[in-house]
């Protein structure tokens, strides 16, 4: 008899729907698998039959074929597991094949019997809905995750003879719900910006970032605090909209990195690549590609410290994410995009030693020294970076006198009116803020006011700026007059733009 199950597979996170056959007939007993699978799928076979009866079931003595349709399409992971079981299982008459149709099975087998959770089990359940599937059946310990697809009926189950006894009619699978509490509630952040004496300057700079979405580029000493003020950014960053924390969770998932009993994702992500990181990591990849650290930043912030000694391939493939906002992997098969809405923090030394903006240390290097290493980060990054900022080391007095800095939740309020301004601006527009604002969008949005003008242009002549940089302090301008919440963009607004270019000089040259 011939079974048909329901599965999905995925392709980087979009899914695509895959037809479990199972025939079973007379002959020589065997068990084809077809359909392309890779060599996790084929394991399958293997698994499938000790788990089937170890469950007290009977594995067929016969001719067994199992085929994934569509055979062209490339199917990865131990998620199959569970639907060519069933599908054996209904061919066979062991269980009722009426109570296996319009259900999505996902689970890999172990060879007791019990279903294992797999990684990417919310995008998946996401393609079933899309597909128009009503009810899911997943690994107990992946239930959580996917009742985040709302409207899905989802049966968590523990091993394969509870569900075989469910799939008789013998017994009933309980609809695993969302237990009251474990709705989605911001947590509290273990860190917050009051914890920052002095560096008013430096907090008011990450307060534009924040408002705009401009990345941003921190040199100072070592000890300084750049890694302090950086951990603190996400605490002043809008909420996540559920909508944007099911996107984090479903590239949280595929990466096999939530946590089982509080699945979704609600605090921006904060992520820190080391140093000698390969551009691989960074923007993912592999045989079954799985997002990088810039797509498990997505809608958070990328914290690159150390920004020069990363490797010159790493950074060149930030680039086009900083760019696009997603990341293109192709592979001979398929290609995918994974998304990658990042602010980038990067942060580094001024010099190789250390101390060059040290007031009280000596900086032992030459100014070709300096040079090479600040032309490790290439001009086509910094491109991308419209913040720069000059972290000075606070002096002992104001580290043990200067009263607790303001706390994150006052600064991010002010950082979600000026997002609220930017939503009403760009309306109908693909952008939501001001670093995203294309030359025209600078041209529509950014005209200073005739004294910001003026200034402006002295500014262009006596920093000898690049036209870049130039529509780069008119996008910061213009995320500081939103602060204000001044529709003109007058000279103080750009005044203080301009300060965010004061390291051109340092990589001139
Ligand atoms: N402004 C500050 N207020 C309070 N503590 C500070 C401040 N700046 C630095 N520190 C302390 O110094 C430590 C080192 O700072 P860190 O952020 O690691 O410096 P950097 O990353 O620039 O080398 C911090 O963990 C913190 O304890
Ligand atoms: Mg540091
Ligand atoms: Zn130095």
């Amino acid at each position: 008899m011939l079974a048909i199950i329901d599965s999905v597979a995925l392709q980087g996170l979009d899914g695509q729907r895959v037809r479990v056959e199972v025939d079973v007939s007379h002959g020589l007993p065997c068990l084809d698998l077809v359909g392309l699978p890779d060599a996790a799928v084929r394991e399958a076979k293997d698994r499938v039959r000790t788990a089937i009866k170890n469950s007290g079931l009977e594995f067929p003595i016969q001719r067994i074929t199992v085929n994934l349709a569509p055979a062209d399409l490339r199917k990865e992971g131990p998620v199959f597991d569970l639907p060519i079981a069933i599908g054996i299982l209904a061919a066979t008459q062991q269980i009722n094949y009426e109570y296996c149709q319009d259900i999505l099975f996902i689970g890999e087998l172990s060879l007791d019997g019990s279903i294992r959770g797999v990684h990417g089990v919310l995008p998946l359940v996401l393609a079933a809905r899309d597909m128009g599937l009503k009810r899911v059946v997943v690994p107990l310990e992946n239930a959580a995750e996917a009742a985040l697809a709302l409207d899905m009926e989802v049966y968590g189950v523990a091993n394969l003879a509870e569900l075989a006894a469910a799939l008789r009619g013998e017994v009933e699978l309980q609809i695993y719900q969302l237990e009251a509490g474990e709705a989605p509630a911001p947590q509290e952040s273990e860190v917050d910006f009051a914890d920052v004496r002095g560096q008013l300057a430096a907090k008011r700079a990450l307060e534009v970032a924040a408002a705009g979405g401009h990345n941003v580029l921190m040199l100072g000493s070592p000890g300084c605090g750049k890694t302090m003020l950086a951990r603190r950014l996400p605490t002043i960053l809008p909420d996540l909209t559920f909508e944007e924390s099911i996107e984090v969770t479903k590239i949280h998932s595929l990466a096999g990195q939530l946590v089982h009993n509080d699945p979704l994702v609600k605090k921006r992500p904060f992520r820190t690549p080391h140093h000698t990181s390969s551009a691989a990591s960074l923007v993912g990849g592999g045989r079954v590609p799985k997002p990088g650290e810039i797509s498990l930043a997505h809608h958070g912030v990328l914290f690159m410290d150390e920004l020069p000694e990363f490797h010159k391939d790493a950074l060149e493939a930030l680039r086009q994410p900083l760019e696009d906002g997603c990341i293109s992997v192709s592979r001979v098969a398929a290609s995918f995009t994974f998304p990658a809405k990042i602010m980038l923090i990067g942060a580094a030394n001024p010099c190789p030693c250390g101390y060059q903006l040290d007031k009280d240390r000596e900086c032992s290097c030459t100014p070709f020294q300096v040079q090479r290493y600040l032309h490790r980060i290439s001009g086509p990054l910094l491109d991308r970076i419209d913040i720069h900022l000059e972290v000075p080391k606070i002096s002992y007095a104001e580290l043990t006198d200067a009263p607790p800095g303001e706390p994150s939740a006052q600064i991010k309020a002010r950082v979600e009116q000026a997002r609220s301004i930017q939503r009403e601006r760009f309306k109908g527009l693909a952008i939501t803020c001001n670093a995203a604002m294309g030359a025209r969008e600078v041209r529509r949005f950014c005209k200073p006011d005739p004294a910001g003008a003026k200034l402006l242009q002295e500014a262009f002549k006596r920093m000898s700026l690049s036209a870049r940089s130039h529509d780069r302090i008119l996008k910061v301008a213009r995320t500081i007059a939103d602060l204000d919440d001044s529709e003109i963009i007058s000279v103080n607004h750009l005044a203080e733009a301009i300060q965010y270019r004061g390291l051109d000089r340092l990589f001139r040259g």
